[in-house]
């Protein structure tokens, strides 16, 4: 490991000051608006770039926080990252100098996580931190330590680092989830495109932004394939080339945009969206009583008669794809504020998602957390302005969506969390016809 830069970390000064937003609700938003570039791609799209010394160029990249935060993540370890036009990036890693992903990086963006499959097969050693700290339970990265491990890597982890080392190449083998995970997958593959030998993930994730990832390394000349639904299988390369690609468009911003014009009764049109990647959701949007329609390039959400109502047999329940995504399960609770009747939540994905229906509630919504699974939400509540505090990415678009539906005004704080997914959100919303203002916190 180089010892030619200091260890403390210095990231460039925060660029999003803390910010509130205050939203004066009760518009019917109507217009176009187009939707960006999937983060959950983008990131991981870009840390693949390092598996090759070639320039890698990447279109339709959406300007959020997450991508700026990996861009520099990349730059500190060496790699040539350029960002010539807006949405446009291009990647250089001939030779990375500082294997180090510090705590700094993990602590703004969990998803630096990413970077050790790639750095490890690529250059055969990283020091990472684990993004949890030592916290164990939420959120943890144990799947993704143990598919490097069956690739034959050693890894220590001391002080809240992990050290990973390749002896020689990896070696491709089998790794076997216990659960599905999305990011898992993608570690694991980004492993193995470059280990010596033969990798079957299973069960491996099946989300559009896995295939996107998938798209992007049989572009740099990896041997991948998706050989059945939850089944990849990767021959390993020597090398791998420079190649170009445009990000798949972000389905969960589609879904916060349909859920938008259902609870202003608006009308609205999504351009550049991918009405295959939200089947299930569509699903539970049409049953909800939002009437959606698509032709080859838009989505035609409209809500201007809406009668919303419940789901009559069954519980709103997340799943990994093809199932109810459960960064859509916030968006989808605002709604359901609005439907009439009585709806259950399951969230089985993660144990820490419901947990903001408490801001909801402040706005006048009838919910009750029943356990970190399930929530029951009585509607329809006329939700009405309060201060409410955004606490994660997901959560925070979804308290905007319901400050759009509410009458009088609201005040949300933290809306940098909502900057690290979602390209200019108030811009787009204001299109459309939304009444936000943006406010320095202390001003
Ligand atoms: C990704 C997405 C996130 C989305 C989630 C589920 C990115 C950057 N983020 O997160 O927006 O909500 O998929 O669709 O793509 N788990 C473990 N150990 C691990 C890894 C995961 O126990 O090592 C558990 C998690 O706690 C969770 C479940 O597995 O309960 C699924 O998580 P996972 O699919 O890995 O989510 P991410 O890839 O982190």
């Amino acid at each position: 490991m180089a010892d030619a830069r200091p260890f403390h970390w210095e990231f460039s000064p925060e660029p999003i000051a803390r910010e509130v937003l205050r939203i004066e609700g009760g518009h019917r938003l109507e217009g176009s608006v187009a939707i960006s570039g999937a983060k959950n791609a983008a990131l991981k799209l870009l840390a693949a770039a390092t598996l090759t010394g070639e320039r890698c160029r990447f279109t339709n990249v959406p300007e959020i926080e997450d991508v700026r935060v990996l861009a520099e993540v990349l730059g500190d370890i060496g790699v040539a990252v350029d960002h010539p036009a807006p949405n446009v990036y291009e990647v250089a890693s001939g030779d990375a100098e500082w294997l180090f992903v510090p705590l700094e990086a993990a602590a703004k963006m969990r998803a630096s996580f990413i970077l050790l499959g790639p750095l490890l097969t690529r250059f055969g050693r990283v020091i990472i931190s684990n993004p949890g700290g030592d916290r164990i339970g939420r959120r943890p990265v144990n799947l993704h330590v143990d598919a490097m491990r069956a690739l034959g890597a050693e890894i220590e982890y001391r002080n809240g680092y992990y050290f990973a080392k390749a002896p020689g190449r990896l070696r491709g083998g089998q790794i076997t989830f216990p659960q599905i995970t999305v990011m898992g997958t993608e570690n694991a593959m980004l492993a193995a495109v470059l280990a010596d030998g033969h990798t079957v993930i299973e069960p491996a994730a099946l989300e559009p932004e896995v295939d996107d990832l998938i798209v992007f390394l049989q572009k740099m000349g990896a041997q991948v394939e998706r050989t059945a639904p939850h089944r990849i299988e990767i021959e390993g390369r020597r090398r791998l080339r420079g190649a170009d690609h445009s990000v798949v468009p972000d389905r969960i911003e589609a879904g916060t945009f349909i859920v938008a014009a259902g609870v202003t009764h608006g009308r609205i049109t999504l351009r550049g969206a991918e009405f295959d990647h939200l089947g299930a959701f569509l699903d539970v949007m049409t049953e909800i009583g939002v009437s959606v329609s698509c032709s080859p390039d838009e989505i035609e959400v409209d809500a201007t008669a809406a009668d919303l109502k419940p789901l009559r047999c069954r519980d709103i329940e997340t799943a990994p794809y093809p199932g109810l995504a459960t960064d859509l399960q916030p968006p989808t609770c605002v709604l359901l504020t609005q439907a009439e009747g009585t709806s259950h939540v399951h969230e089985t994905v993660f144990e820490d998602r419901l947990e903001w229906l408490g801001e909801l509630r402040r706005m006048g919504a009838s919910v009750e957390i029943a356990d970190q699974h399930h929530a029951v939400i009585n509607g329809a509540t006329p939700l009405h302005g309060a201060e409410v505090e955004i606490g994660d990415l997901r959560a925070g678009a979804s308290l905007i969506l319901a400050a759009l539906a509410a009458g009088g005004v609201t005040t949300i704080r933290g809306a940098h969390h909502v900057q690290r997914g979602y390209e200019k959100i108030d811009a787009k919303f204001m299109e459309l016809g939304a009444s936000i203002e943006r406010i320095s916190e202390g001003t």
